[in-house]
């Protein structure tokens, strides 16, 4: 991994297109970067905003993610929680720099407080 001053760079699109979603360790947290339907691709953290199981070890379907210990549920397009008043998870942009996908290092600025 790459750091400059506003973006990591996480992997190659090549290797990121081998499996749409795939999690990384950046920065000492756990973020998962999937591309959706239309293409378009987002970071988000993995870790469930109740007890802080990883998402990604529970069921994701489409862009629901189904936490494995108690069954909260979250758009990883918005890091909403669907079936319970809690926290957004933090999203990162991701852009392609040529080849390379990078992401953002500070969550988008509607995630700074949560
Ligand atoms: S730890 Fe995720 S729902 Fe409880």
């Amino acid at each position: 991994m790459e750091l400059n001053r506003e973006y990591i760079s996480i992997t190659t699109v090549q290797e990121h297109h081998a499996r749409p979603m795939q999690s990384y360790r950046v920065l000492g947290r756990r973020i998962a970067i999937f591309r959706d339907e239309h293409g378009a691709y987002y970071a988000i953290e993995t870790n469930c905003k109740h007890q802080g199981a990883d998402l990604l070890t529970g069921e994701v379907r489409d862009h629901i993610a189904t936490c494995p210990r108690h069954q909260w549920q979250y758009d990883l397009r918005s890091g909403i929680c669907l079936n319970h008043e809690s926290p957004r998870l933090r999203r990162y942009t991701v852009i392609v720099a040529g080849n390379v996908l990078k992401m953002a290092v500070v969550p988008s600025d509607d995630e700074l407080d949560s």
